[in-house]
């Protein structure tokens, strides 16, 4: 069977196999969802973003007021380590931060003697097939039921889950977050919309991840000259764009053809996506593959 998960997988300090990583069921993350995370995507053994994924990890605890159990250094170490171990060229890796096991359970803070659980690992990177990237995928609108914090990455990821359920029974790939009548984000991706050849993209508020792809995307629209506003998106402006793309670290730049069972314009990928993508390819491959 294709192993997901390489090992040695790093927990606490060590690196060991994925078989022998223990963690407390008293541990935050199991009991409450409490602990935080980040996804980088690795191209040809180099993480792509990394100093920007850190910095994002950073953000995170400091949003729930968690500590950083590695400085810069050492996590840089964490993921060369695990990136070279790994058997694939192109991965993922991940990495989570709880606030640790005491040894009770209570909502409040544990004694700062009890140390954060810090965990990551490496995956194959699920790049988008050649068949989604040609046809694009479908999605549905669902109100975000999310909380307010929405621009911290952590586990609790429930209203999340849920949503993207509901879009996989629906035989949809993403979930398109509405709140107040606004376009907010996916379940696991941010959402661009094209209005007469200019790019539209939500702004960076506290109702959204502020994605390290969104970010690559602007930077490539304003070096290619593609007109670009950073604004509210409402509703039938989404149901009425001429493209709309979902973006993640995984997905990159990914077209939303159908959208609530209707054909987003004419139902294919637009052009202005398609020319996003293959900056987005030539960026990488400058920054990931020379050499
Ligand atoms: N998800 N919005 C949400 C809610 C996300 O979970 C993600 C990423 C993004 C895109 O962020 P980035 O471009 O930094 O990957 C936006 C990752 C892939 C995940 O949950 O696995």
């Amino acid at each position: 069977m294709t192993p997901y998960v390489a090992d040695p997988v790093y927990l606490n300090g060590q690196f060991l196999p994925l078989t022998e990583a223990q963690v407390s069921p008293l541990d935050r993350g199991f009991l409450y969802g409490d602990g935080v995370y980040e996804m980088i995507p690795v191209y040809s053994r180099r993480a792509f973003r990394l100093d920007e994924h850190l910095k994002r990890l950073e953000a995170t605890l400091a949003g729930i007021k968690l500590g950083n159990p590695l400085d810069l250094v050492g996590w840089k170490a964490v993921v060369e380590k695990l990136i070279a171990a790994a058997p694939w060229d192109d991965q993922s890796i991940y990495l989570q931060v709880t606030r640790g096991a005491d040894n009770k359970r209570d909502h409040a803070f544990p004694p700062a003697t009890v140390a954060p659980t810090t965990f990551a690992f490496s995956s194959p990177l699920q790049a988008p097939t050649a068949e989604m990237r040609a046809q694009g995928v479908a999605a549905i609108t669902v109100p975000d039921q999310r909380w307010a914090r929405c621009d911290l990455k952590v586990t609790s990821l429930l209203a999340n889950i849920l949503a993207r359920q509901q879009a996989v029974d629906a035989g949809c790939a993403e979930a398109l977050l509405l709140r107040d009548g606004y376009l907010k984000e996916g379940t696991a991706s941010n959402i661009f919309v094209v209005k007469n050849g200019v790019l539209l993209a939500p702004p960076k508020t506290q109702l959204m991840l502020p994605g390290i792809t969104y970010d690559v995307v602007l930077e490539l629209a304003q070096c290619h000259g593609q007109p670009l506003e950073i604004r509210e998106i409402n509703e039938t402006e989404l149901r009425s764009a001429d493209e709309v793309w979902m973006t993640s670290s995984t997905k990159e730049i990914l077209a939303i053809t159908t959208l609530d069972g209707q054909p987003v314009a004419n139902g294919k990928p637009g052009p202005v996506g398609e020319k996003m993508w293959q900056w987005y390819q030539d960026f990488k491959n400058t920054v990931m593959r020379k050499g």
